[in-house]
């Protein structure tokens, strides 16, 4: 099997044994990152308008950013096979060559990359394990020798159908299945309840020294995701704003706090803010203020963070000008000073 040459990312890239690095590293430290939204977490990449672009990885290295989060639809790409039941479904090989040509991309920057489980609806409305341990199992073996920078989030938000005692057995036995090809690598793992740090309280954590614990952060929804197509109602919520009152701080500072006390509480589990972010439809000034304001009380906690996304609806960057956008980026990135054109 060829060795995984970074710097050379063609299609169809491999990770191989010869490299054998995902044994006894030290834990992959993340800080200041960004979603890779609506592009692979799309049925068909490309279908919700971005596809992931090479230079994308340029921009993000030189804005200051350590790692993306890469919402993947895996369960877009199953190929009926020969086995039996729900496990009889294996991940399209075409599907994987492209997921690790984005793979290679990130780690040829120096970013690490986060591989989600994201969109996979059916665990949502009708669960089911054997399907679910199937998909973890087939994608841990397939990067068991990718970097250590490479890491698994188990499933983006948890929920309906998927309740807390559900996603506790659930999320033990994919770990369970990670751990016998990737016994180092690390997972990142967030509660049911739409990964809502008030869900925390029902994780049950499992006993494994390689966990990232996530949340994702939108509150106040009605301002977050006023005018969001996706929400039904939304349109009402148009025009709310963000002050930055007393009264709005302290209500994160005491969501914040509840997490803070959580991880404690959890032999000091290191945390994620795996989303946060205001939809393009809110009052500007507003976006600001809040994106700042949630990011330094991240910050101030020791959490590493992703901005929720890139290059889409919320998005920090513009494809159509092809430059960030400068006050957005200056609320997630205020020491690195004006960002010149790439
Ligand atoms: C969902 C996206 C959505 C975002 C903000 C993500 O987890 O996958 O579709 O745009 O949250 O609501």
């Amino acid at each position: 099997m060829a060795v995984l040459a970074i710097g050379s990312c063609d299609r169809g890239c491999r990770f191989s044994a010869e490299q054998s690095p995902n044994a006894g590293t030290a834990p992959i430290e993340l800080a200041r990152g960004v979603n890779l939204g609506d592009m692979l977490e799309a049925p068909v990449e490309g279908e919700w308008g971005q596809r992931v672009q090479q230079h994308y990885f340029d921009l993000i290295a030189r804005a200051g950013f350590d790692f993306v989060r890469l919402p993947v639809k895996w369960s877009g790409h199953l190929l009926a096979g020969s086995g039996q039941g729900s496990s009889a479904f294996s991940i399209d090989p075409d599907f994987f060559d492209r997921v690790d040509e984005v793979v290679c991309w990130a780690l040829e920057r120096d970013l690490s990359i986060i591989i989600d489980l994201h969109h996979y609806d059916e665990m949502q409305t009708n669960p089911d394990l054997v399907a679910f341990v199937s998909v973890w199992r087939q994608i841990a073996e397939h990067y068991r020798h990718a970097p250590p920078q490479v890491l698994f989030e188990l499933l983006n938000e948890p929920r309906d159908a998927m309740t807390n005692a559900l996603w506790n057995r659930y999320a033990a036995a994919a770990l369970q299945a990670i751990r016998e090809s990737n016994p180092h690598r690390e997972v990142v793992i967030g509660p049911s309840g739409i990964n809502d740090f008030s869900a925390l309280a029902d994780l049950d954590l499992p006993r494994d020294s390689r966990l990232i614990v996530t949340f994702h952060y939108y509150h106040p929804i009605p301002f977050t995701h006023q005018g969001a197509v996706w929400l039904d109602g939304s349109e009402a919520w148009l025009g709310t704003d963000w002050q930055g009152t007393e009264a709005e701080r302290l209500r994160v500072i005491g969501d914040f706090d509840v997490v803070s006390e959580w991880a404690r509480e959890h032999g000091d589990a290191r945390i994620l803010l795996g989303e946060f972010g205001a939809y393009k439809l809110a009052p500007q000034d507003s976006r600001i203020r809040w994106t700042a304001f949630v990011r330094e009380q991240a910050e101030a906690r020791g959490f590493a963070w992703s901005y929720w996304e890139f290059a889409s609806g919320f998005g920090i960057y513009d494809p159509e000008s092809g430059r960030f956008r400068e006050d957005l980026y200056q609320a997630l990135m205020p020491t690195r000073g004006v960002l010149r054109d790439p």
